[in-house]
């Protein structure tokens, strides 16, 4: 399907049907900020280093790399600095012999799945209001032993900070300082690739 056929290309490898979904560990956020907002910052990779300190010691940011699939995904790799907490991939994986801790995929215009060795976290991103956002964490738990390591290690503690960076965007695009930027080449592309998507959208 258009949606969802290149993440589920890119995962053939991960154990989708011993997942066992986790209501303990799911959790309603609720921002205040534009959806859109909330999805640009996901889809951006400049913010990793200044708000995610705990994640930085993980994540090596060089290697930082997004994939656009068209329609109507996006694909950024973690890269993690070493091997601790990253996947066993198979010889066929196009990833294979590198430190992945991380998939995060995007697809148009409000799911998120992540997945980590210990399974998937899926968040859901609802527009209650121009500046009010409900996000839902769903997780679904494949390797509990592994639950603690690597890059989803502690999510609600990445949730939150995001969440305060989304809320001061929030407010500086309210004030008339703000501006519109040009797109980072390299940081940027899942962003771009969202914008042009809302844009196409609302045009039509
Ligand atoms: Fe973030």
């Amino acid at each position: 399907m258009t949606y969802f056929k290149d993440m589920m290309d890119r995962m053939s490898f991960f154990p989708m049907d011993k997942l066992v979904k986790r209501d303990d560990l799911s959790k309603d956020y609720f921002i205040n900020a534009n959806w859109a907002l909330y999805c640009e910052n996901y889809l951006e990779g400049f913010h990793i280093p200044f708000v995610h300190h705990g994640l930085s010691e993980v994540l090596d940011f060089s290697d930082y790399e997004t994939e656009l699939y068209y329609p109507y995904s996006s694909l950024q790799l973690g890269v993690a600095k070493s091997k601790e907490g990253t996947f066993d991939l198979p010889v066929d994986s196009p990833d294979y012999g590198r430190n992945i801790a991380a998939y995060y995929f995007w697809v148009f215009p409000n799911m998120m799945f992540n997945f980590y060795p210990w399974g998937l976290s899926i968040n859901i991103v609802y527009p209650l209001g121009v500046d009010k956002t409900k996000v839902s964490f769903i997780s679904y738990v494949y390797d509990e032993t592994l639950r603690s390591t690597g890059a989803g290690a502690d999510l609600d503690r990445v949730e939150q900070e995001d969440e305060a960076i989304v809320e001061n965007v929030q407010k500086g695009i309210r004030s008339r300082f703000y501006h519109n930027g040009r797109y980072s080449v390299t940081k940027e592309r899942g962003t771009h690739h969202f914008h042009s998507l809302l844009a196409k959208f609302i045009n039509s």
